[in-house]
């Protein structure tokens, strides 16, 4: 059997429903656009494990997601979707590539977030880009616009209390949506959720708990994965 799709971390793979997926989270890792690449034994099931969990508390608060229900270890059942090629990323605090971007040292709190734009693309190396790029692009429409930038004011305000909950503060983070196959009137929230796509800092210590880990060599990479999953297991009671 080939997949339907094979993406840096995540496979995508029918099923007997027409509007059901299987998604198979990886144990690859890229950084830097996929220059930068390694295995780690479990991380496919480090990451599963804790957007699992987050989506259901996702769903609990009200949120819609692309997710039905877990499966096994690496593989959860999803709602098919077509990804739009925008994605979303919410900033708290400087760091990345707003660091690199501005010159402005990393940690620096935001007065209020900061919603952002790119567009989905390995070969372009997802660009940042504004709401007259996403018009003449022809990406999303206004309407879907506002819907994303509201959505994920939403995931973020519920993610920080959650996070929080479990000792780390949410530095910012990638979000991708998709139309429902079923009802394309209908956007959910897709991807995972997972210290693949977000930036966790201990709230104590100020350590690094996500993919910087292996961006920037800090070692402890899987370590600090399991410790997530600890803890969100801990905040959501699993
Ligand atoms: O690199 P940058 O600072 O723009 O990343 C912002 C946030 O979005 C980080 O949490 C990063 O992990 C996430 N991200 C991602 N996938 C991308 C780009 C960014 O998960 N393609």
């Amino acid at each position: 059997m080939t997949p339907l799709y094979e993406g840096k971390a995540k496979r995508l793979w029918a099923t007997s429903d027409p509007n059901v997926l299987r998604m198979e989270f990886k144990n690859d890792a890229t950084a830097f656009n996929g220059e930068k690449k390694a295995s780690f034994e479990d991380k496919g099931r480090l990451n599963n494990a804790i957007s699992t969990l987050i989506y259901g508390m996702l769903e609990k608060e009200g949120v819609p997601t692309h997710f039905v229900r877990q499966i096994d270890e690496t593989n959860v059942e999803v709602r098919k979707v077509e990804i739009l090629m925008v994605e979303v990323i919410v900033r708290n605090l400087a760091a990345g590539s707003f660091c690199k971007r501005t010159g402005v040292e990393e940690g620096r709190e935001f007065s209020r977030p900061i919603v952002e734009f790119s567009i989905k693309s390995d070969e372009l190396g997802d660009p940042l880009v504004n709401d007259d790029y996403i018009r003449e692009l022809d990406l999303a429409s206004e309407a879907d616009l506002a819907f994303l930038r509201e959505a994920a004011l939403k995931v973020n305000e519920i993610l920080i209390r959650f996070f929080g909950e479990c000792g780390l503060k949410l530095v910012d983070f990638k979000l991708e949506f998709g139309r429902l196959a079923e009802d394309p009137s209908q956007i959910v929230l897709a991807d995972e959720i997972s210290p693949d796509g977000c930036r966790l800092w201990d709230l104590k210590t100020g350590e690094k708990m996500d993919k910087d880990r292996f961006r920037r060599d800090l070692g402890n990479v899987m370590e600090a994965y399991a410790e997530v999953l600890d803890r969100v297991k801990k905040a959501t009671g699993a």
